[in-house]
């Protein structure tokens, strides 16, 4: 094949898989959890009050064996990772966008296509989860 063949097609591709890349990227106020499930799990409840004993339970979870402040770090801003960087998770209009159960979803099946581990059912268990979502929500507004 004559370069004046191959060049239009290796543009093209390359066109084409930098369209599906940033496709890909979703803006962080898109849900991350199947269309299908949205309304359901934006129903569903936290279980616990947010007491500040369930907080504190979130913080250390946070801190400790959850492992969230190695990508989100401290200040809930999120370290810088190659490709999709951690939510801010003092971004008030994400925070307000977002319902627990969202939440729940991601942190049971991780945020596909990005650094967003699976935590609920390998590292934490389901009510630990519950608290550290308590956790993230102090974050708002800081
Ligand atoms: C290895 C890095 C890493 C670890 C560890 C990690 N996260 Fe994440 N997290 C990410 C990335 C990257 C995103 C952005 C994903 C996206 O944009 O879809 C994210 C997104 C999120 C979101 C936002 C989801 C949404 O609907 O917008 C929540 C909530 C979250 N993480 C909670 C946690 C919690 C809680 C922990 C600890 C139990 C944790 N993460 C541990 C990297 C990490």
């Amino acid at each position: 094949m004559s370069i004046i063949k191959i060049l239009p097609i290796t543009l093209c591709t390359l066109f084409l898989s930098t369209l599906t890349t940033f496709a890909f990227h979703k803006d962080q106020y898109q849900p991350r959890v199947p269309l299908e499930l949205l309304a359901k799990l934006q129903d569903q409840d936290n279980p616990y009050p947010a007491t500040p004993e369930r907080i504190e339970i979130g913080r250390k979870i946070y801190f400790g064996k959850g492992l969230c402040v190695t990508c989100h770090s401290n200040n809930g801003k999120g370290v810088r990772l190659p490709g999709h960087s951690p939510r801010d998770f003092t971004d008030v209009k994400w925070q307000n966008l977002r319902e627990d159960g969202e939440l729940m979803w991601v942190l049971k099946n991780g945020s596909p296509g990005t650094g967003m581990p699976i935590r609920v059912g390998k590292v934490i268990n389901e009510e630990e989860g519950w608290s550290v979502i308590h956790f993230i929500r102090t974050f708002k507004g800081k």
